[in-house]
């Protein structure tokens, strides 16, 4: 059995790599958008997103240097596969950027609550 400490370390390792897969998706759909996909109110609509994506990112990574957690060893394989998904989504229309953003969102809620849920109230934050 883990730890109190341990699967919080675990957790913050984890939401540390999926608000970064989050802003690299961004970043890959901002590729297609600056690149072969026009689509102006599409790219205002992905800046803003990446913006608060970025936010998160950052709370989290405040976090594991405050706590002294080791990153995910996977981070340049996630990063790779973040800008590839954002990317190649965006490059088959508006739809599917949004199917793929709105995926990961929910995926992302469901994670969290699951998390609040394992957590007690010293942890709330
Ligand atoms: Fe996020």
């Amino acid at each position: 059995m883990k730890s109190s400490k341990n699967k919080i370390e675990e957790f913050i390792r984890v939401d540390h790599a999926g608000e970064r897969g989050a802003v690299k998706i961004y970043e890959g759909q901002l590729l297609a958008l600056n690149t072969f996909v026009k689509d102006e109110n599409l790219k205002k609509v992905i800046e803003e997103m990446k913006v608060h994506e970025k936010e998160h990112c950052e709370f989290f990574e405040t976090e594991i240097k405050k706590r002294k957690i080791k990153p995910t060893l996977f981070l340049p394989l996630w990063d790779l596969l973040g800008v590839g998904l954002g990317f190649g989504s965006t490059l088959l229309g508006k739809k599917a950027a949004m199917l793929c953003t709105a995926s990961v969102e929910e995926v992302i809620d469901e994670h969290y609550q699951n998390q609040i849920n394992q957590l007690g109230s010293d942890e709330k934050n």
